[in-house]
């Protein structure tokens, strides 16, 4: 099998603020997204990478990936939907594709790997823990409605995994349909398709405000303590 990699890396980190978009902020002495990078390097069936970066930052990622070998940059869109369409589509060799945040990069080897094994028995497969809090849903006033029962409840996270021809056509649909989802794996729902859900971990954290990079940092302290 071939399987790409879309990295969606084309946000401007609003909510993180600060002069250096998450992407090039150095953990470890390393930017984010070289983190993430290393993530997929030397992963057996992966053929093909394709980073989505901003318009302005194009050249200055091309530059940062010139060691990283079949990794594309490619300007990406408005919404997170759209620059994952853009690479999505940017693929040539791919049976199946995992779609993964840029600012996302504690994985860990063992669970990419499981998500793959899933993907290609299963079509799509995401990676999602319990939730640990209890939710609430509000109505516009903030008054809380109801409490839905926690065990059906997960938080997801990326990778998602899909079979390429399936995502694809799922992009399509809701560009037609005008649909804007928060992930992937939804605009396979509403079609009805099954998505199928691997274990994640509790520390593939997605950076998105600046106490994120706190656990970021304590998150790789304790790796090396543990020798991973
Ligand atoms: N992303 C993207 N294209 C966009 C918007 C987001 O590729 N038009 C990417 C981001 O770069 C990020 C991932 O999608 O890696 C998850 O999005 P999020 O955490 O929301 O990042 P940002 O959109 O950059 O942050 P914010 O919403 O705070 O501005
Ligand atoms: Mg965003």
């Amino acid at each position: 099998v071939n399987i790409g990699v879309v990295i969606a890396a084309a946000g401007q980190g609003k909510r993180m603020g600060g002069p250096v978009k998450k992407q090039f902020i150095e953990l470890a002495e390393k930017p984010v997204l070289l983190h993430t990078l290393d993530l997929f390097a030397g992963l057996e069936y992966v053929r093909e990478i394709v980073v989505v970066t901003a318009e302005e930052d194009v050249e200055r990622t091309r530059e940062l990936l010139i060691l990283y070998p079949h990794v594309r940059v490619i300007p990406g869109g408005a919404e997170r939907q759209d620059s994952v369409y853009l690479g999505l589509t940017a693929l040539r060799l791919s049976d199946y594709v995992l779609i993964h945040d840029g600012a996302r990069p504690f994985l860990s080897r063992l669970t990419l790997q499981r998500l793959i094994d899933a993907v290609c028995s299963k079509r799509a497969a995401i990676l999602a823990v319990p939730v640990k809090d209890t939710i609430k849903r509000t109505d516009e006033t903030g008054i809380v409605m109801d409490t839905p029962p926690r065990k059906s409840l997960w938080a997801v996270q990326t990778p998602q995994a899909f079979a390429l021809s399936d995502i694809i056509s799922a992009h399509e649909q809701a560009r037609k349909d005008g649909f804007l989802g928060t992930d992937d794996a939804s605009l396979m729902e509403r079609l009805g398709q099954a998505v199928h859900i691997v274990d994640g971990e509790y520390t593939n954290i997605k950076l998105t405000t600046p106490d994120d990079l706190v656990f970021g940092e304590a998150i790789l302290r304790w790796r090396k303590e543990k020798g991973q």
